[in-house]
């Protein structure tokens, strides 16, 4: 605060300075009037890319026409000064676009076959660039390429200015979606057993859909599914059975979808010959060689994505005769949410890849949602004096579950879901790796609520529980307490 008078001094400086600051500048100017009035006119290079699904790389570009015809993925060049037009065109009704951060180039989205988006820049700087699909998911498993541009680099504030970086790329929550709706599948929605009949030929008709659902409390999330639900309906056949799989890829889909299911013998499980468009119908046909419960998925590039967003479910090959009958059945399957928001954030929570990549989830859920299978809604409930059975399996994609019931012991534990091999008998908690499952039973011999667990425990935090409640008379010879059941401690 000390000082504030001008010093007469100074501000003559100043004013030379800015004079002969200007004198210098002015040469410069006329320079580049001159240059742009030539008959030099600036170079303009055209490229066209298309879109291309199902090649090597699964998702990519095509060129067409000029140098790049044919060529997956190509280079572009340019030289600097050059104004570079790009034309997209969607060579699928899948949601493609294609951006060039550094240049803020951007196609506009294109989710119709044969829609095209233009982008044009001029190339104000030498390097190498990366164009790419924003899409989820379509840049890792194969839509990207370079952009090279040779040349001297400018001079001058002119690169400086556009070398801001792209605001695009900030992460930002949109608001929680208010038509958001309900993705749990109900636990008690298991069709009924098979039981003794000879084979026959079953015809399946499954749709994938992609739906906005409710992740958590305030949160919203897009998911894949298998009929509006995670997982997807429980399928169950018996040992010879030829089933006829119908799959759909509802229209409004902007990702094509697929089916894997491990209870098939032949390429990919069926997903060779379902890789289905937006808006298109697949079929094909199996026959059930091996009794089992098997983990059926959506085998569509990147994988890992269309099974972390929901597409799962188990199908169940009875083995001749059928399985022992028991009260009740339920069905349950366990899977990770990859978001970039953190666990817990409020808002519609976007799908991160490379979350994904480093196997480190923000959710885990029991049938898609946080916590779904502790509501008075999803619940399973059963009585005491029942024998349950529970057909539990793991989507994932990544994390294996320690699956345990807490205050129970598996009466019988058909491991790794082999229905022909002996069950163990009392165990307390089992093993489920991603694309496998398991089927336990147990008797309920005292009343109460009965948490379902992974015993990674750490996950109960993250949204992965279930509640199974027992009603019925007390049985004070196996369990007794004067004291009061408090919330806590399970
Ligand atoms: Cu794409
Ligand atoms: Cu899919």
């Amino acid at each position: 605060m000390k000082n504030r008078q001008l010093n007469p001094n100074w501000v003559a400086a100043v004013l030379i300075g800015f004079t002969l600051l200007i004198v210098a500048i002015l040469p410069v100017s006329i320079r580049i009037e001159t240059n742009t009035s030539t008959a030099d006119s600036p170079t303009v290079v055209e490229y066209t890319l298309k879109t291309v699904l199902g090649q090597t790389p699964p998702m990519a570009y095509i060129g067409v026409g000029g140098t790049i015809d044919g060529v997956i993925n190509p280079d572009l060049t340019a030289n600097v000064g050059d104004t570079v037009r790009i034309t997209v065109i969607n060579g699928d009704p899948v949601l493609h676009d294609m951006m060039i951060d550094e240049f803020n180039a951007h196609s506009g989205h294109l989710d119709k076959q044969d829609q095209e988006g233009v982008t044009e820049f001029v190339a104000n700087r030498p390097g190498e660039f990366v164009y790419y699909c924003s899409t989820p998911a379509h840049r890792e498993v194969g839509m990207q390429g370079k952009l090279v541009i040779t040349g001297e680099a400018p001079s001058g504030e002119y690169v400086a200015a556009d070398q801001s970086p792209s605001v695009a790329l900030q992460p930002t929550t949109a608001p929680a979606d208010p038509n958001a709706v309900s993705i749990v599948r109900n636990p008690a929605d298991v069709p009924p057993p098979v039981g003794d009949r000879e084979p026959m030929t079953v015809r399946v008709d499954l749709t994938a859909v992609e739906v906005v659902g409710q992740l958590a409390d305030g949160a919203t999330f897009s998911y894949f599914t298998f009929d509006r639900t995670v997982p997807g309906p429980m399928l169950r056949v018996r040992v010879g059975d030829s089933v006829e799989l119908h799959l759909k890829n509802d229209t409004t889909s902007l990702f094509p979808h697929s089916i894997d299911l491990h209870s098939v013998t032949g390429p990919g499980g069926g997903a060779v010959y379902t890789q289905t468009n937006p808006g298109a119908e697949t079929m094909f046909t199996f026959k059930g060689l091996n009794p089992g419960l098997y983990v059926y998925h959506c085998a569509t590039p990147s994988v890992a994505h269309h099974i972390a967003n929901g597409m799962y479910g188990l199908i169940l090959v009875e083995p001749e005769g059928g399985l022992p009958p028991v009260d009740k059945e339920f069905y349950m399957m366990q899977g990770e949410i990859y978001t970039a928001q953190p666990f817990g954030t409020a808002g519609h929570l976007d799908f991160s890849h490379a979350k994904m990549l480093d196997e480190d989830p923000e959710y885990f859920v029991f049938n898609g949602a946080s916590m779904a299978l502790t509501t008075d809604e999803y619940a399973l409930r059963a009585n005491v004096g029942d024998t349950v059975r529970i057909f539990f399996g793991v989507g994932g994609p990544n994390a294996t579950s320690s699956f345990h019931v807490i205050g129970e012991i598996f009466d019988r534990v058909y491991d790794q879901a082999s229905l022909t091999a002996s069950p163990l008998t009392d165990v307390q908690t089992t093993l489920v790796p991603p694309g496998g499952a398991t089927m336990v039973e147990f008797a309920l011999e005292v009343p109460g609520r009965y948490i379902l667990v992974d015993h990674a425990l750490a996950r109960l935090e993250r949204g992965l529980a279930g509640y199974l409640y027992a009603e019925g008379a007390d049985a004070p010879d196996i369990f007794h307490s004067e004291g009061e059941a408090s919330s806590a401690g399970h």
